[in-house]
């Protein structure tokens, strides 16, 4: 080939990857995992797929939750011009399969036996009308506590196990001219904290009845007004500059000796270990304290779009590349979150990762398995944004905790 048509070829190819064309062996793959961990665990996938001649066409959204990525997919979608996979959460994959733009993914789910060896608490998400749409790679969980452990060390903290030795400790970390909490002032960041401070406040039936049930009379509940009493707690210990952050920057403050804890579902975990820390000797993973056995869960999940016959072969293969056992474990490990198969081992993983699969297993067995609301699981969208706007606005002083809890039961109410 002379230099000029190579020339041409390249600019032709860089070109289509603009415009956003994926050719027949390429998938074109919208997610928002763009923190320095996220991006390292998802070049495990990227790296499997080229492996086997699949090119990778990245299409990040930034944006914690994934509330943008969403936003950009109706765009893309409602042009005609879907992409390969979507990174997506529990009631989202529902809602987007019922209007019956996704991929069937059955034959290759029975070719490789999906139902025997996805947890059924994912199944219900990645199926639609008995029908697979999507393939899991992981399961996270809400509810954990990330602290420096030198932090601990020089004040002889021990991990807090219940919602006054938490206030205890913030307050000895405080003293000590940290910052106690380090948190990014976002809805779905907010959120998050909100899922762990229902179930420590009022149990893991209460919060299943408040979020995933949606009960007026759990929502309207002076436990419910408790649980806010409590998020206004955890709002004095953050420091003056929380609103906006991201909260791969928050983590931050907890790895460099800023602050004592974050509050963050478990891929905080691949921050830590990206910056090359160790658990146990650099930092501490515990439950939220009142949560111990309890686990809010969220699973990504890759729905597979109709691409039609071009993309399918492509699209197939990395459907079964995220559903490789040895994909599985080698990506989690990086993401801080577990496998979503149940059988593969947890050796491999780091002492927080196989204490993540652990209580995993013992909350599904004792039917404290639900899902995080913060993150798709509890409810569609609507009410998911509904729940935000409310632990939000309260988070931010706009409303006092009585007046959160009706806004709550309307909101909700409304939402549905
Ligand atoms: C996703 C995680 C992601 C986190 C922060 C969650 O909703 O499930 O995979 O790391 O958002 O971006």
């Amino acid at each position: 080939m002379n230099k000029q048509i190579r020339a041409l070829l390249a600019g032709t190819t860089m070109l289509m990857a603009s415009a956003g064309w994926a050719t027949a062996e390429d998938v074109e793959v919208l997610h928002w995992w763009t923190s320095g961990g996220e991006a390292a665990a998802l070049n495990v996938l990227k790296e499997n797929l080229e492996a086997e001649g699949i090119g990778w066409q990245d299409m990040p959204v930034a944006g914690g939750g994934g509330e943008q990525a969403m936003t950009v997919l109706r765009a893309r979608v409602t042009g005609g011009n879907p992409p390969t996979a979507v990174q997506m959460l529990g009631f989202d994959i529902q809602d987007w399969a019922a209007l019956g733009v996704v991929a069937d993914l059955n034959e290759l789910a029975a070719e490789e036996s999906w139902d025997a060896v996805v947890p059924a608490a994912l199944q219900d998400f990645s199926k639609f009308d008995g029908k697979w749409v999507a393939a899991p790679v992981n399961v996270h969980s809400t509810n954990w506590v990330w602290a420096n452990k030198a932090i601990f060390d020089e004040l002889g903290l021990a991990q807090p196990t219940s919602w006054d030795e938490l206030v205890a400790a913030l307050d000895a970390i405080e003293a000590a001219g940290y910052t106690a909490v380090a948190h990014g002032g976002q809805a779905w960041q907010d959120a998050t904290i909100f899922d762990a401070v229902v179930v420590s406040t009022g149990g893991p039936e209460f919060y299943k009845a408040a979020m995933i049930d949606l009960d007026p009379e759990a929502l309207g509940s002076d436990t419910m007004k408790e649980a806010f009493d409590r998020m206004a707690v955890i709002r004095s210990y953050v420091d003056d500059n929380f609103s906006g952050r991201d909260w791969n920057l928050a983590t931050a403050m907890v790895i460099n000796k800023e602050a004592g804890v974050q509050f963050m579902g478990d891929w905080a975990k691949g921050e830590f270990l990206n910056a090359g820390k160790v658990p146990g000797e650099d930092f501490l993973c515990f439950r939220f304290p009142g949560t111990q056995g309890t686990v809010t869960f969220n699973a990504d999940q890759f729905v597979m779009f109709e691409v039609g016959e071009e993309g399918r072969d492509a699209q197939k293969k990395l459907a079964s590349a995220i559903l490789d056992p040895g994909f599985q474990i080698a990506f989690n490990k990086v993401k801080g979150s577990v496998p979503a198969r149940t059988d593969v081992a947890g050796d491999e993983l780091d002492a927080c990762g196989q204490q993540g699969m652990m209580e995993l297993a013992e909350a599904a067995a004792a039917g404290h398995l639900y899902g995080s609301m913060a993150h798709g699981h509890g409810a569609p969208a609507a009410v998911k944004n509904a729940v935000y706007d409310v632990v939000t606005a309260h988070f931010n002083g706009e409303y006092d905790s009585a007046t959160a809890v009706e806004e709550l039961v309307a909101a909700v109410e409304g939402a549905q």
